[in-house]
């Protein structure tokens, strides 16, 4: 049977799930991530969760539809919340605010004792997100950014205890991703600087202190230049 077609944001996800890992898909709305990951053969097995009861049936009728039923089991669970029984090696938390993927962290401490590796994928503040797992101990061991309508940051993550310093940059774009360089780095901080060029004239324009947002701006420009 043919895999699911995936997204190139879950394609770019998946692409960083260890072999022969057991995997929880926190979110997971149809599950097409860990049946994708299955039919592959890249993992062993997977619990898809999430919130809200419309995507726990679609996730099942899904997973029965390629008769996955004893690969990939199916719980109705706020975030993290009993995910732990499973013993995930590879946790997925893709298609959230980087506030609300934290929080989800923040809830879950067993995360940081079993080498679990996190791969997240906000749609929103992947600064805050950074922000949160560096100074939770929580190391950044790979990124990406992928285009699909518009540039998505993916961020995977493993707890060794250790914090770095971050610049305000370093949080929005990822030392990897700025350390790689490229067009789509290039793409994300012309946005990024369009951004800061609304905010700018927003606070000029109220009278405002705006030398944070224009030392961003020489930041963003040299990343433009450079890249
Ligand atoms: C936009 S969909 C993303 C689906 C899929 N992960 C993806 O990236 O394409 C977000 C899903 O997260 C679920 N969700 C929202 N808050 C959640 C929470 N606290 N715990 C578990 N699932 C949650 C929603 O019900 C929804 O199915």
């Amino acid at each position: 049977m043919n895999s699911p077609k995936l997204s190139e944001r879950l394609l770019a996800a998946a692409d960083l799930a260890r072999e022969g890992s057991f995997v929880a898909d926190v979110g997971t709305d149809h599950a097409y991530l860990p049946i994708y990951l299955f039919l592959q053969g890249k993992i062993r097995g997977a619990v898809a969760s999430d919130i809200n009861e419309g995507p726990v049936q679609r996730a099942k009728i899904n997973i029965r539809s390629y008769g996955l039923d004893k690969k990939i089991s199916v719980i109705r669970t706020d975030g993290l919340h009993r995910i732990d029984i499973f013993f995930p090696d590879d946790i997925f938390i893709c298609g959230m605010g980087g506030e609300l993927i934290a929080r989800i962290i923040s809830d879950a401490e067993w995360t940081r004792e079993r080498r679990t590796r996190l791969i997240l994928q906000p749609m929103t503040h992947a600064d805050k997100l950074r922000d949160y797992l560096n100074r939770e101990g929580y190391t950044i061991v790979g990124e990406r950014l992928v285009k699909e309508d518009k540039i998505y940051q993916i961020i995977c993550a493993e707890y060794t205890g250790r914090s770095e310093n971050y610049s305000d940059i370093e949080l929005i774009f990822g030392k990897q991703n700025l350390c790689a360089g490229g067009n789509l780095l290039r793409e994300y901080a012309e946005f990024v600087r369009s951004v800061f060029i609304t905010r700018r004239d927003g606070k000029r324009a109220a009278g405002a202190d705006i030398s944070y947002e224009e030392n961003m701006l020489r930041e963003l420009d040299k990343i433009i230049t450079n890249t």
